[in-house]
């Protein structure tokens, strides 16, 4: 299972990569404004960091909903670095996009998915990741985590080699529970793996090694 964090920030990133456990990093345009990245320049600029710093795929959205100037964006993303995954929205052009980029062997993520049939499509289409959101579907008491089993149980049943990339994950059990299904990644906040660290018993048990060694010395 790999571990792509959420966000534009680089001082997270930096620190999620020295964790040694992270596996890639998604973005997009509303986390690259929280971090005060505007202008196209800008923004190209920022994503070149990412990848500099991470080991991974770093996945960089267009901002285009027509299939001609996606392609354009797209192409010009993907040529920013090798590590770069262009991010394309679930709609009637973007899946166009999207099969117009597997031809030709530019990676993508399809993102703002929130059905079974969108996934369908992505994974028809050749996308590389598909990424279902599963906390904005629990925003709207809806189980996010049913859509990532049922998006495994159809691309494992006809052998789609679309990654499932569980998106909008808020939490550490949002991990847990993703694993348990088979997702293929994650990407949410270094808070939700960072959680995976913690237990109770690991603390109490440490500093009770260490108050004996202590006895000795
Ligand atoms: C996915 O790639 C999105 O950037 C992200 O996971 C959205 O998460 P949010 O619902 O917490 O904004």
């Amino acid at each position: 299972m790999k571990f792509f964090i959420d966000t534009a920030n680089l001082a997270q990133i930096k620190e999620a990569q020295e964790l040694g456990v992270l596996d890639g990093v998604t973005t997009n345009p509303s986390l690259m404004a929280k971090e005060g990245i505007t202008g196209r320049n800008n923004i190209l600029k920022h994503y070149v960091d990412i990848c500099n710093i991470v080991d991974g795929d770093v996945s960089a959205e267009v901002i285009s909903t027509d299939f001609a100037s996606m392609v354009k964006e797209g192409e010009e993303l993907a040529e920013l670095h090798e590590q770069i995954v262009v991010k394309v929205p679930m709609i009637k052009d973007g899946v166009k996009a999207i099969k117009y980029f597997s031809n030709k062997g530019i990676r993508t993520n399809c993102t703002l998915v929130f059905s079974v049939g969108q996934a369908l499509l992505a994974a028809k289409a050749g996308a590389t990741y598909v990424s279902p959101f599963i906390g904005r579907l629990d925003d709207i008491s809806t189980d996010g985590l049913n859509l990532i089993s049922d998006i495994r149980l159809v691309y494992d049943n006809y052998q789609f080699e679309t990654q499932i990339l569980a998106a909008s994950v808020r939490h550490t059990m949002h991990v847990i529970d993703c694993a348990k299904l088979g997702s293929d990644v994650i990407t949410g906040p270094l808070s939700a793996i960072e959680g995976l660290l913690k237990h109770p018993l690991t603390d109490s048990g440490l500093a009770k090694f260490l108050e004996d060694y202590n006895k000795g010395n």
